[in-house]
């Protein structure tokens, strides 16, 4: 547990605001429809960081689809992926034939999204694609590139928007640098 829960207080300086969040996606959603116009993809949320974010894009998103989650974990707690995955959920759709979409809140060093990409491949669908909130390319370990990204970022450990330390900080309605004495003293 956190002792000391003042969220705003644990920020070290807000990286992307809400309104930039929510206009981006807005556009962002408006591309999608487009590209996607005549199909009816399947948009794949990766949970759980993913919940803010593709609650906001799946309504920005104005041509039929159909949702779906599976949940994957790489962290155990701590700002430093472990680069072990786990997967905890598959999806409930069977994706042969149909146009994967995958929804991201963050892609830092690609591994957890080279896993689920090649996962699905070997499922024959018709083709699939990343949407992420948040691109970190310093952090880049694979040679993956997500298709749409709302906001590059620069090597931090961002919170908010979905965005946890051990599950906290979700809530907040941006994205933020949190400050490395919250989790340095543990
Ligand atoms: P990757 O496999 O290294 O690309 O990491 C992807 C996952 O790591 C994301 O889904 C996040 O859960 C987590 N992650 C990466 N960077 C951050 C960060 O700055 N803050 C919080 N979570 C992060
Ligand atoms: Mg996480």
């Amino acid at each position: 547990m956190i002792n000391k829960m003042d969220m705003l207080e644990d920020i070290e300086q807000v990286l992307v605001s809400q309104e930039d969040i929510q206009k981006r996606i807005k556009e962002v959603g408006a591309q999608i429809s487009e590209d996607y116009r005549g199909k009816c993809p399947i948009l794949v949320g990766v949970l759980k960081g993913v919940v803010p974010f593709y609650a906001a894009m799946a309504q920005a998103i104005t041509i039929p689809l159909q949702e779906d989650f599976m949940c994957v974990t790489s962290y155990e707690g701590g700002t430093a992926s472990t680069g072990k995955l786990t997967f905890r959920k598959d999806i409930d759709h069977d994706i042969q034939g149909r146009d994967v979409l995958i929804l991201e809140d963050i892609l830092d060093s690609g591994r957890t999204l080279k896993l689920i990409v090649d996962m699905f491949r070997a499922r024959n669908p018709r083709s699939v694609k990343i949407c992420t909130l948040l691109d970190k390319p310093s952090g880049r370990q694979e040679d993956l590139q997500a298709d749409y990204v709302c906001f590059t970022i620069p090597d931090a450990f961002v919170v908010g928007y979905g965005l946890d330390y051990e599950d906290y900080y979700r809530n907040l309605p941006f994205v933020g640098v949190l400050k490395p004495s919250v989790y340095q003293d543990k």
